[in-house]
């Protein structure tokens, strides 16, 4: 075998005439493609076409649960013109055309994840054999990085899939497993993967010999075959477009909305075409602010997930857990913790909590199977690890006990105690407090270096962000444990100095609490929120309180006041005034907006009733955004300046994914470099003269105008 090892490749050809090619990625936990791979491939490929002893070729990967997991996206953010970017595409698309185009059987070997450019080569070779192991994951996932496929993909999954299960893959860049890849017909065979290479090369063998063909038996439906027909085909197009309008809009995110025009062009035009509008397309996206925030979000997110967050001490492994508080909370934790596999005690005061805990988990499970993402058996089996209490039991062997109860220092005190009375020497006591100090709530702890803080979000499946908060005594173990757990459950870690509202709470709540004072100034609910969705956020603020609930928003911002002021606080009085009426939000039935079973309907007059019928007033919602966003930046340049987080790229991150902050804006402070920091100084001091201290620009921000400074480089 012959070995570039610095690329990440190993290339032989055996005794018995056939090609390998073994991806492996030096150094790291995936195999990915580079310009050098790519052009080690194309050179191989020109020798062995000619090489009458070279009788088939086979793509595989060396690393367990792993094909390709696509091209290094170091390298498609290092691309800022357009020239260079349709270059690289029309390469790849040469290089995958040569496996096409090759004179002998091509076969790749697909053993876990496959995305990408790792899709596109497999679907350049004329066999796909995957094996069963459960990593297997076959995707195109390149609109979540703001382009779309470009070496070949728009143009050869389409015609193979068929036009309806394309634009589900390539629109939303959902990966399927091995079973749904055969059943499209992505995949020939799906055969155990302790025998994937053998039945490679066996299948290869014979049909060097001609004497093997996948049984393609895909039959399309006849809404399949109508497809093919232009006019038939514009119209699920268009009704395709319109559904991804509902998502995302064409100014924030274009590629998905590009990507049906590259599809529309795989069944309408010749494939060299097709291939051309699809570089063409990749030179336009590839340069755009969208595609550059969502793959640096992506690089980040992935190294806070990789990095051992600067952990002083390995961690505990947990492998049984328990949690205390059976409500919207720690019931979605316990669901989250029993899908990962590990054993839970749920304990609640109250039978019913539980009982609607069970309930709630069971449904997500049942989600699960409608999506056939797992078995009904499997469903059953998470379920099982859940194991409900209203006692003490089962504490004693929890390697970690995560608190959800009511947000009440006291009852948070001693729910400590009992754990402390009942659990093991060495058991973490994890609070998932949105706001009360870790430190506090570990005032009277008999082992306080075991209490830290594991802030999830809410709803907690969902959510991808968690705040680990290390109090003063928290032990480097105790907090190395809660961030090892966290990523095992799949989550993004951001570790927050323990101080009041941690990093997300804290930015979010002048955010919030400039609507309500915006709200009391005249303008209308929807107005507010119209413009905050507009600038890209997944609901306006007044919807988020609703959800929130108002009674929780108003103690957070009590905390917040308290300890910093007016600055999230200056409306708390309007949220009282909600709070007293009973109108709670979206649980209660009311809030600033009505509801019905739960669905949000318009916004509730009686709110204005209430607040002594402010005069109505019209601002541009370019003002409204204004006063909204920059409320959030000075806040967030205060807790990088207060040493809440280390670096802005945690605020960034944990803005995204805690809060649904736009994506293709990349983050509160990667919008702040963009806008300027002296435009963002500027206008914070004119609406400080304007509409109170709470603008006043923070100290960080005086400093980096003066230094010439920027977040980011
Ligand atoms: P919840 O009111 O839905 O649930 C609290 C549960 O704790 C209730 O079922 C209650 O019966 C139970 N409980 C009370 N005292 C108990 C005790 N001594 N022993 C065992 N169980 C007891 O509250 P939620 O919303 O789940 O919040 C829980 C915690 O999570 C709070 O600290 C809250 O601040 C925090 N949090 C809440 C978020 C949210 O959006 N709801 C988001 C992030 C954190």
């Amino acid at each position: 075998m012959t070995r570039d090892a610095d690329i990440g490749m190993a290339h032989s050809v055996d005794p018995e005439g056939f090609a390998h090619v073994v991806f492996d990625t030096p150094g790291q936990s995936v195999n990915l493609l580079s310009p050098d791979v790519l052009q080690t491939l194309d050179r191989l490929l020109q020798e062995w076409g000619s090489r009458e002893a070279v009788r088939a070729v086979l793509f595989r990967s060396a690393k367990p649960g792993m094909f390709i997991a696509g091209m290094d996206v170091e390298v498609i953010g290092a691309i800022h013109d357009a020239f260079r970017a349709v270059e690289g595409a029309r390469f790849g698309q040469a290089v995958f055309q040569r496996i096409a185009d090759f004179p002998k059987p091509t076969m790749c070997a697909i053993r876990g994840t496959c995305l990408g450019g790792g899709t596109e080569l497999a679907l350049a070779c004329a066999f796909r054999l995957a094996s069963d192991h459960p990593q297997v994951r076959i995707g195109l996932p390149e609109v979540q990085l703001g382009i779309i496929p470009g070496f070949g993909g728009t143009q050869r999954l389409p015609p193979l899939v068929g036009l309806a299960p394309a634009l589900d893959m390539i629109l939303t860049g959902r990966a399927v497993d091995a079973r749904k890849a055969k059943r499209l017909g992505l995949v020939d065979e799906v055969v155990p993967e302790a025998y994937l290479e053998r039945e490679a090369l066996s299948r290869l063998g014979s049909a060097a010999d001609g004497a093997w063909r996948p049984a393609r038996g895909k039959r399309f439906s006849v809404a399949e075959l109508a497809y093919r027909v232009a006019p038939a085909r514009r119209y699920a197009l268009s009704v395709a477009r319109k559904k991804t309008a509902e998502r995302v809009r064409p100014a924030d995110y274009p590629a998905p909305f590009r990507a049906l025009e590259a599809i529309d062009a795989a069944f309408a035009l010749p494939l060299s075409q097709g291939l051309d509008l699809e570089a063409r397309i990749v030179g336009e996206l590839v340069p755009t602010s969208t595609s550059k925030n969502l793959i640096w979000l992506f690089k980040s997110q992935t190294a806070l997930k990789k990095s051992a967050g600067g952990m002083q001490a390995p961690p505990r492994r947990v492998r049984r857990a328990a949690v205390i508080g059976a409500g919207v909370m720690g019931g979605g934790i316990s669901q989250l913790l029993a899908d990962a596999g590990i054993p839970v005690r749920l304990k609640d005061v109250r039978y019913e909590a539980l009982l609607d805990a069970l309930r709630t988990a069971s449904g997500l499970w049942k989600k699960k199977v409608d999506r056939r993402s797992i078995s009904r058996a499997e469903a059953h089996h998470r379920m099982a690890f859940i194991a409900p209490t209203l006692g003490t039991t089962g504490l004693l062997h929890a390697d970690l006990v995560i608190e959800a109860v009511v947000e009440d220092l006291d009852v948070k005190r001693r729910v400590l105690a009992e754990v402390e009375a009942h659990s093991g020497e060495r058991t973490v006591f994890a609070s998932n407090t949105s706001a009360l100090p870790i430190s506090d709530i570990a005032a009277k702890a008999m082992r306080p270096e075991r209490v830290v803080g594991l802030h999830f979000f809410n709803p907690v499946h969902r959510m991808a962000l968690v705040e680990i908060v290390a109090g003063r005594r928290s032990s480097p173990e105790s907090l190395a444990t809660a961030h090892d757990l966290a990523i095992k459950l799949g989550k993004t870690p951001v570790i927050v100095r323990d101080s009041p509202g941690f990093l997300v709470n804290r930015i979010l709540m002048p955010y919030l609490d400039e609507a309500l004072v915006l709200l009391g100034e005249g303008v209308r609910i929807e107005a507010v929120d119209r413009a905050m969705s507009a600038f890209g956020l997944p609901m306006g603020p007044f919807a988020l309180l609703d959800q929130i609930g108002l009674d929780t928003a108003q103690h957070v911002a009590g905390v917040l006041s308290s300890a910093f002021g007016k600055r999230g606080g200056e409306a708390t009085p309007t949220l009282s005034d909600m709070v007293a009426a009973r109108r709670l939000g979206a649980k209660s039935d009311r809030g600033f907006y009505g509801y019905r079973n739960g669905r949000r309907g318009k916004p509730d007059g009686e709110v204005y009733r209430l607040l002594g019928e402010p005069e109505p007033r019209e601002l541009p919602p370019e003002t409204i955004q204004e006063r909204m966003v920059l409320a959030m930046i000075n806040e967030a340049a205060a807790c990088l300046e207060d040493g809440v987080v280390r670096e802005p790229r945690e605020v960034d991150i944990a803005m995204v994914l805690g809060t649904g902050f736009p994506p293709f804006r990349g983050g509160v402070l990667r919008y702040a470099d963009a806008t300027g920091i002296p435009i963002v100084a500027d206008r914070l001091s004119r609406l400080a003269d304007a509409h109170g201290s709470r603008f006043r620009p923070a100290g960080l921000l005086q400093e980096m105008v003066r230094g010439q400074r920027r977040f980011y480089g």
